[in-house]
């Protein structure tokens, strides 16, 4: 094989070959110094021309080993992650980390950063003030062993690769890719070190997989990836037509996230956090089967367990842990503007798409590499799919600083919503769950 150039990796790519596996290396350990326009041409192809199990197998294992891989062997007991693979209003990380903690199973969660029109985790927790996400491994796993609950994002020392990668694909339209998202996903889940995988893949509008059948396709990849790496993998297939809760953006989601982890939170995201955490559980060995993992956790949010931990979570990486009883200490927007309903009905239909998109808009979301995000705005939906509307009443509030901005964002949240006369009935938030078992990496 010839020495390896990122311009033969591209062309190889264009023309549909498949790389072998000492080029993904060379990318792999060359990619910090690849100039961002032949990166992205490079990620344009792969999205294009698509790659192999083999391929991607190989990829994940590369970003994975770019860093280090957490040894949690002085951690005691199994330690779970969880990832989502990106949705509009998707805060389940803030309240299923400390909600799965506070019921006795550790939690080693790396996370990331927004993507497309998706939020991340990462950006999410900056608007607590002080919070850190970015911990050394050692504070990660000493505050593993002293709360069982933890959250880093990509560091220099964990899968480095997948930060580059993933702050390029954000900007280039090279997001919604079965290998990229399998890879990206999975290098994070393996350099935590975790025993337990748990993956809420999502579906509809608001995912990058926009039906089931691909769901699907994705969840097969990330199991059969993980499996031939030794890593058991669960994945939950979830619903993503419409956003999760009500909140859209930074502050607005870790309010309801705190809202949600005091018993008072939107039925679906109470369910959705449940239902995972039970299988979370159910994983780690704690309960004999995932209804009473759940029933576990609805007492854990019940006697109060769950927000302490949120509290000693927050404190913990650095955040005022005040941000509980105080959500205004985070950043607040200058305006709050009512979106309209143009007919009287009821709400049949209520598309997550342009609704993230909206919230890019008021500046949630990067347009350009490294642009810094405004924490306060986002979306407020006041209603959702089934609920019934009066003409001229408020169908969501667009939470503003730039109004220069707004025009967009408002048309965008309009044409999100469909009213009509007949009550329509949300979609199955669970769609399906799949397992594999692992097998060891050498096999
Ligand atoms: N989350 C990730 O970490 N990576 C993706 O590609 C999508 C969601």
């Amino acid at each position: 094989m010839a020495k390896p150039s990122m311009l033969s990796l591209i062309k190889t790519k264009r023309d549909g070959g498949e790389h072998a596996r000492e080029e993904l290396a060379w990318l792999v350990s060359n990619v910090k110094d690849v100039p961002d326009y032949q990166l992205s041409a490079w990620l344009m192809a792969v999205v294009c021309r698509g790659m192999s199990l083999a391929e991607t197998t190989d990829l994940t294992d590369l970003m994975a080993h770019s860093g280090q891989i957490m040894d949690l062997s002085d951690v005691p007991g199994p330690c779970a992650d969880k990832h989502s693979t990106g949705g509009v209003g998707d805060k389940v990380t803030l309240v299923l980390a400390p909600l799965v903690a506070s019921a006795g199973v550790t939690v080693a969660k790396l996370s990331g950063r927004g993507l497309g029109h998706t939020g991340g985790t990462v950006d999410k927790v900056e608007a607590i003030p002080g919070f850190n996400p970015e911990i050394p491994i050692e504070q990660f796993k000493q505050q593993l062993r002293e709360i069982r609950v933890a959250l880093a994002s990509q560091t220099g020392e964990l899968a480095p690769a997948d930060g580059i990668f993933y702050a390029m694909r954000d900007v280039s339209g090279t997001v919604e890719s079965i290998p990229l998202i399998a890879a990206s996903v999975l290098s994070k889940k393996i350099a935590s070190g975790a025993d337990v995988i748990l993956l809420d893949v999502k579906t509809g509008s608001g995912a990058f997989m926009k039906d089931d059948a691909s769901a699907k396709d994705l969840a097969d990849t990330m199991m059969e990836v993980g499996r031939r790496l030794g890593k058991q993998v669960v994945c939950v297939v979830s619903e993503m037509g419409q956003p999760l809760g009500h909140a859209v953006g930074h502050s607005n989601e870790v309010a309801e996230a705190i809202q949600t982890l005091q018993g008072n939170g939107p039925a679906d995201l109470t369910e959705l956090c449940v239902r995972l955490g039970g299988l979370i559980l159910l994983g780690a060995g704690t309960v004999s089967s995932a209804e009473a993992g759940e029933a576990k956790l609805r007492e854990a949010i019940a006697d109060g367990s769950a927000i302490y931990k949120f509290r000693e979570f927050v404190a913990a990486q650095g955040g005022d842990s005040r941000v509980v009883d105080h959500p205004e200490i985070m950043p607040q927007p200058r305006l709050r503007v009512p979106v309209e309903a143009l007919a009287d009905g009821f709400v049949q239909r209520l598309d997550a798409l342009p609704v993230g998109i909206a919230c890019k808009e008021l500046g949630g979301g990067r347009l350009y590499k490294g642009a810094p995000l405004d924490l306060a705005v986002g979306v407020d939906l006041r209603k959702k799919i089934g609920d019934r509307v009066q003409k001229g009443e408020a169908l969501a509030y667009l939470l503003v600083n730039d109004e220069a901005k707004l025009a967009v964002a408002v048309d965008a949240v309009q044409s999100a919503y469909g009213i009509g006369p007949v009550p329509a009935t949300s979609p199955d938030l669970i769609r399906a769950v799949y397992a594999a078992q692992a097998v060891p990496a050498e096999v």
